[in-house]
């Protein structure tokens, strides 16, 4: 079943590698429900998010992270898309790439060896590939970050800490990006936050039952999955588009059926 569920995850990736125009919603939109989403779970998450003209922009200052149309962060002014998504920078929080390289805080990526699918399902199985999250911001960047509660930090940032099982929970449930170190940050009282959900798949859902076909019961894995499922119909309509509503309420009819 473990074989299946990663040659699963593995095809879904493909084909909207091959089809991005099969994109369930456009990268803006995204972005936003899925903040909405991590919020609805009690998530870490930028605290606001906004359309803007590329003018207003280039005044909002470096508080603010600017995405293009594709999704992708873009820190060159220059190469600004006439309109952009401004993403609140999180205060006092940097990513976990950020503490692996300047404070050699490291979560124990790749997985450990022989890791049984059970505890690292969670680690958004819709993407085969958890890429290393290359973006490495410049000195400066996270200037307000600091490490107050260094034990604690140490533990959010583990690959099986519960807080970063949850945050994989959530972001399979929306099927969007990996949680790679470049998507979570940690701030310096060790709370974790999850970003960058601008590229959400477009799945039939099959991945569901596979994922907890593999993970047991009792496990870290499973509580953070069911605690996805005690979303309810009223925050899947505060939290999505129109357009993708009955994508998202069969998709956590599954998974509440999966989780009793
Ligand atoms: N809200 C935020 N607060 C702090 N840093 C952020 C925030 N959003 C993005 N970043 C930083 O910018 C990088 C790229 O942003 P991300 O949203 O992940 O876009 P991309 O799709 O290009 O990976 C992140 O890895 C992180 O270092
Ligand atoms: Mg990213």
């Amino acid at each position: 079943m473990k074989a299946a569920l990663l040659n699963k995850a593995r095809e879904i990736e493909k084909a909207n590698h091959e089809a991005p125009q099969t994109r369930l919603m456009e990268p803006f939109a995204a972005e936003i429900a899925g903040a909405r989403l991590m919020r609805a779970l009690g998530i870490g998450t930028s605290p606001e998010l906004k359309v803007v003209s590329r003018w207003d922009a280039e005044r909002l200052g470096s508080k603010w992270i600017l995405k293009n149309p594709d999704g992708k962060a873009c820190f060159d002014v220059a190469a600004l898309a006439p309109e952009v998504l401004a993403v609140r920078k999180i205060p006092g929080a940097a990513s976990l790439r950020w503490l692996a390289e300047r404070h050699d805080i490291r979560s124990t990526y790749p997985w450990p060896r022989g890791a049984d699918l059970d505890q690292r399902c969670a680690f958004h199985v819709t993407r085969a590939t958890i890429e290393a999250g290359k973006f490495l911001p410049p000195d400066g960047f996270y200037a307000d970050f600091e490490p107050k509660r260094l034990p604690r930090i140490r533990a959010a940032a583990q690959w099986n800490s519960f807080e970063q099982l949850g945050i994989c929970a959530a972001r399979l449930f929306l099927a969007c990006g990996a949680a790679h170190i470049g998507n979570i940050l940690c701030d310096g009282a060790g709370r974790l936050y999850s970003i960058d959900h601008a590229d959400c798949d477009l799945t039939d859902g099959s991945e569901i039952d596979l994922l907890f076909e593999s993970v047991a019961r009792g496990t870290k894995s499973f509580q953070a999955l069911a605690r996805v499922a005690e979303l309810t119909d009223a925050d899947v309509l505060a939290i999505f588009p129109s357009e993708v509503l009955a994508h998202y309420a069969a998709r956590l009819r599954r998974w509440k059926r999966a989780v009793i």
